[in-house]
């Protein structure tokens, strides 16, 4: 049976426990309905009223949503705030001492650090950032470890109205090179080094590539953290300064910048269908908004709280519910370094245990990979400190799902499915556990206050069970406002002519069962999720045929265990196809090749060589095939109008 078939059938539904319920912040059906209603009814003032509530405003706005230049919305947009005023200023008066990050490092050691001495550590180092000619507007790359530092360098940012664009440590020099250029970032901050599992990244390194490619001459100063005790090669004076010299000496407070509301806070690339990523810049406030509402709704936040969000900053997981969501409402959370199987595959469990975690937030492909190095392993743990798990980032097979209900949260602990995405900017699908069953492998309900629906390619609403485009019909507050430098490719990408402009197309195809709960089956576009992780097949094939050697490449995914979606990818070389030890030889140098020209995570796990790769007799390649060929099926479809039938046999066979 298949995945889609599995979790179609799926009847297991879990109401949340009536301990859960009575305390929960929403409680019950009636109050989620009520507040859905409430939305509905009285859309602007559902929305202004929780900006008011829930954001600290400089200047209080007077208009809630500026839709005439739509899909440019605007929210809140003649209101002042800052954003890093939002997550600490504003707590130091009852919750100064109060720890904010619970670090734990690749390798051990723990650092608690409080509210205060947070802000401290941002004031002193957005002064620095100041004292290099970094101000409002100016964008600043962060390409660092998931280490506290990075955290202040994003709040920094915020500080004094700096645009961060933070670039995950596992991107090649390429990437970062591609994405400062874009974002004709000012200022780079980095580390000397990572370390993930044991191993070093050489950060800096990279950094110093990607600045020697022509195209990021708008650099002029790269700020170096100290993260491990080797020091940095290359160190080019008068670009190059280290984190801690930098703040030598810097005063330790900092008067935020205020901010319009719609001022940008980020970018972050993330893959589309093209093979360049599109930078998805977020505002302030509407951003802010969403991450806090959705923390305290969704995660049903109580100020007693130790949530943990195992994402990296890297990702849009790693902003709003690591960097802006937990620190705006004042919440303790811990933060990792590393990986989830490093020293061993019981290191999420012992630090759940020894930190008293109570909300525990990760994806389905570390969940899958914990169950096969350790199935048992959590019972050594002792895990009653949880009372809510979260999953984000791909569908979770229910096998997965009931594993992490029984065995990590006992039977006690609801679980939020959340389906969002990196230009959503917080949850949109996901029960208010207090409030909704649960259905292993459904994303339950939209969030109140989030239209969202599923219709075919008219724009009308499927029936129940029948397929179609996720949407949303309305515009909220976090969602993306444009595409940096490419307002046009916004448009046409995410509101389509072929719904008249007016809902946001998600790019993900769904369904919905009898109850109107959402059934997540995939993209459908050519956007790969591997780990969680989101690759475009035409980054890929770029990538690909960007080697001299390589002619041709088409790239798919096929259903992996672990992984979600693994990437396969079809290459016709310039020269002869290579057969038995030469194919191993080229297949290392191409993945070698993907790791140099994006990083690892973009890496095919299987290459095929061809002379040619299937077309249609118009020049078209038969992508449908190939799916079928990398999953090893039997083909079934049409080949008469194949200009080639012939290569399709070569395409089978592996190299190794
Ligand atoms: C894509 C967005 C949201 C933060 C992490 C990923 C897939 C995300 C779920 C979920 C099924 C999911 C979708 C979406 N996705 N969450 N709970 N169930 N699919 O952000 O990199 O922007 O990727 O991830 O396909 O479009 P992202």
């Amino acid at each position: 049976m298949s995945t889609l078939d599995s979790i179609l059938r799926e009847t297991r539904s879990f109401d949340p426990a009536e301990d859960f319920r009575r305390k929960a912040t929403v409680s019950g059906p009636d109050a989620y309905y009520a507040l859905c209603e409430q939305a509905d009814d009285h859309y602007l003032s559902f929305w202004g009223d929780l900006a008011r509530e829930l954001i600290s405003w400089k200047k209080p706005f007077s208009r809630v949503l500026d839709d005439s230049n739509a899909p440019f919305f605007k929210w809140f947009d003649d209101g002042v705030l800052n954003i890093s005023y939002n997550c600490l200023d504003r707590h130091l008066a009852v919750n100064a001492n109060k720890i904010a990050l619970i670090f734990e490092a690749d390798g051990g050691g723990i650092t608690r650090v409080t509210y205060s001495e947070l802000h401290r550590r941002v004031c002193q180092f957005a002064n620095g950032l100041k004292s290099l000619g970094v101000g409002k507007g100016d964008r600043v790359v962060i390409y660092m470890p998931m280490v506290i530092e990075a955290i202040v360098a994003m709040q920094a940012c915020t500080r004094i109205g700096a645009i961060h664009s933070v670039v995950f440590g596992g991107f090649s020099a390429a990437a970062v090179h591609d994405r400062i250029q874009d974002a004709g970032a000012k200022v780079v901050i980095t580390a000397n080094e990572g370390l993930r599992g044991g191993k070093i990244v050489p950060l800096k390194a990279m950094v110093d590539e990607a600045l020697a490619i022509p195209g990021s001459e708008t650099v002029t100063a790269t700020v170096v953290y100290q993260r491990t005790n080797s020091g940095a090669s290359d160190w080019h004076d008068g670009r190059d300064i280290w984190w801690h010299k930098l703040i030598d000496g810097q005063p330790e407070s900092c008067e935020p910048e205020w901010m319009q509301a719609d001022d940008p806070l980020f970018i972050l690339y993330t893959s589309g269908s093209t093979g360049r990523p599109k930078g998805i810049q977020h505002s302030s406030a509407g951003y802010l908004l969403g991450a806090l509402n959705s923390f305290r709704w969704v995660f049903d936040y109580k100020p007693s709280d130790v949530f943990w969000c195992t994402a990296d900053v890297g990702w849009i997981t790693g902003h709003s519910y690591v960097c802006y969501g937990p620190l705006g409402m004042g919440a303790t959370q811990v933060i990792f370094e590393g990986v989830p199987t490093y020293p061993d595959a019981g290191r999420f469990w012992r630090m759940i245990e020894q930190h008293k975690v109570t909300t525990f937030y990760t994806a389905p492909t570390a969940i899958r990979t914990l169950i096969k190095l350790g199935a048992d392993l959590p019972k050594q743990y002792d895990l009653s400190s949880l009372r809510l798990l979260g999953t984000v980032g791909e569908p979770i097979n229910p096998e997965a799902w009931m594993w992490y209900y029984e065995m990590v949260g006992g039977e006690r602990c609801p679980i939020v499915d959340t389906w969002w995405q990196t230009e959503t900017g917080s949850a949109m699908i996901a029960p208010l556990p207090g409030a909704i069953a649960t259905k292993p492998g459904s994303c339950t309900l939209p969030l109140p206050g989030i239209m969202a629906d599923i219709v075919d390619e008219s724009g009308a609403p499927v029936e129940p069970g029948k397929g179609g485009f996720l949407v949303i019909k309305k515009p909220f507050p976090s969602l993306v406002r444009t595409i940096w430098n490419d307002p046009e490719r916004f448009k046409s990408t995410y509101f389509p002519e072929e719904f008249n402009g007016q809902y946001y197309l998600a790019g993900d195809s769904a369904n919905r069962d009898e109850s109107g709960y959402f059934w997540i089956m995939g993209r459908i576009d050519d956007v790969l999720n591997v780990s969680g992780h989101r690759l475009g097949t035409m980054e890929i094939e770029s990538a690909l045929v960007a080697n001299p050697l390589v002619a041709e490449a088409a790239v798919v995914g096929k259903p992996h265990e672990i992984k979600g979606e693994a990437v396969v990818a079809f290459v016709v070389l310039k020269g002869p196809r290579p057969t038995g030890e030469e194919a191993r030889r080229m297949t290392a140098e191409l993945k070698n090749w993907v790791a140099h020209e994006i990083g690892k995570l973009a890496q095919p796990d299987d290459i095929r060589f061809g002379d040619n790769l299937p077309k249609t007799r118009s020049g078209k390649i038969m992508r449908r095939l190939l799916r079928s060929i990398a999953r090893g099926e039997e083909i079934a479809q049409d080949v008469s109008t194949l200009e080639n039938p012939q290569i399709l046999s070569q395409l089978q066979e592996r190299a190794s």
